[in-house]
């Protein structure tokens, strides 16, 4: 598929969370690429006021003020909040100093600005990046419809098929916390590419790569390499990886350089009834129910690649 590299408006929704701190200072860094319109904030990694405070903390670091961050939804569509600070510590960005923000959030509920960004953007044009729970987007979709054929894209880290699951045994955290949201995505019709745990495991922090952001000499190098040194000691302890799964950052490098990612086009679905299974993504990989194709779905990455595009773009930055 011939990728088109030219430059996309996105809007990140985001629960920061570690990971999404550093996706987020990956995709200001990238100005020259990506047209970030907004900051859309959810509740998942820690309850929606922290993450919110968090993300404009991360603002601060990239130094882009202009940059408005909106909060949204403080519980899933259905289920109660089930949080991950035993991830990402109680801060929700462990490892790193926590400064006051410099400015407040944009006024307005990140739903109703979802759905007013989307109805004022001429059609196809607005790349909507998710890396938390969807329940802003999936809240968004149910009051206002139309507002899908706005969309070009939705890059979206969640769910898992060929590695097992981080928050049960067949379900990631994103799409467990909210499995009726994601469902909606899954069922929407827009185009979908996802980056599940299968490709998000291959993407792990090692102290070489954690080191080279600290020699970038950058207070926003500095605050990543901080970060990683804190990031992923949960998944070595209780996956027995080498290093943290840099889930979110995935998102960012591959709006910005798809030829570093391998994937296949299938369909999903979300299991949403079942207490044993719920949130597992149910992918037909091998086309056997002939359900209509409705995702990207990737699960191989040049992590090499990946770990250069990300360490230079964010040298960039203050
Ligand atoms: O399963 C990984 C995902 O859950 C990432 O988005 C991480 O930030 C957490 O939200
Ligand atoms: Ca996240």
């Amino acid at each position: 598929m011939q990728h088109q590299l030219d430059k996309r408006t996105i809007i990140v929704d985001t629960d920061p969370g570690q990971d999404d701190a550093i996706a987020l200072l990956f995709a200001l860094a990238a100005a020259d690429r990506l047209e970030v319109r907004a900051i859309t904030v959810v509740a998942g990694n820690v309850p929606v006021d922290r993450a919110a405070r968090n993300a404009l903390v991360v603002r601060d670091w990239a130094d882009c003020p202009e940059i408005p961050v909106y909060a949204g939804c403080p519980r899933p569509l259905v289920r109660d909040l089930t949080t991950a600070e035993s991830v990402h510590g109680k801060s929700g960005l462990d490892g790193v100093h926590l400064h006051e923000p410099h400015a407040g959030l944009a006024a307005g509920h990140a739903v109703d600005f979802l759905i007013n960004a989307l109805r004022s953007s001429p059609e196809g044009s607005i790349t909507l990046c998710l890396i938390g729970p969807s329940t802003n987007f999936a809240a968004a979709l149910i009051q206002a419809p139309d507002v899908a054929r706005r969309i070009r894209e939705i890059v979206m880290m969640g769910g898992c098929y060929f590695t097992r699951g981080n928050v049960t045994p067949v379900a990631e955290f994103n799409v467990y916390v909210d499995p009726h949201a994601a469902n909606l995505v899954f069922q929407s019709g827009i185009p979908l590419t996802v980056l599940p745990l299968d490709v998000t495991h291959k993407a792990l922090t090692t102290p070489v790569r954690i080191e080279k952001f600290r020699q970038l000499g950058n207070r926003c190098g500095s605050a990543i390499a901080q970060i990683l040194t804190s990031y992923g000691r949960h998944d070595i302890e209780n996956f027995g990886v080498e290093g943290g799964p840099l889930h979110d950052p995935c998102v960012i490098g591959y709006l910005l350089d798809p030829s570093l990612f391998l994937g296949r086009r299938v369909n999903v679905v979300v299991e949403t009834q079942s207490e044993l299974t719920l949130g597992e993504t149910v992918v037909d990989w091998n086309g056997l129910t002939k359900r209509a194709i409705n995702a990207f779905w990737i699960n191989d990455i040049d992590a090499d690649g990946f770990y250069s595009l990300l360490t230079k773009t964010v040298a960039r930055l203050p």
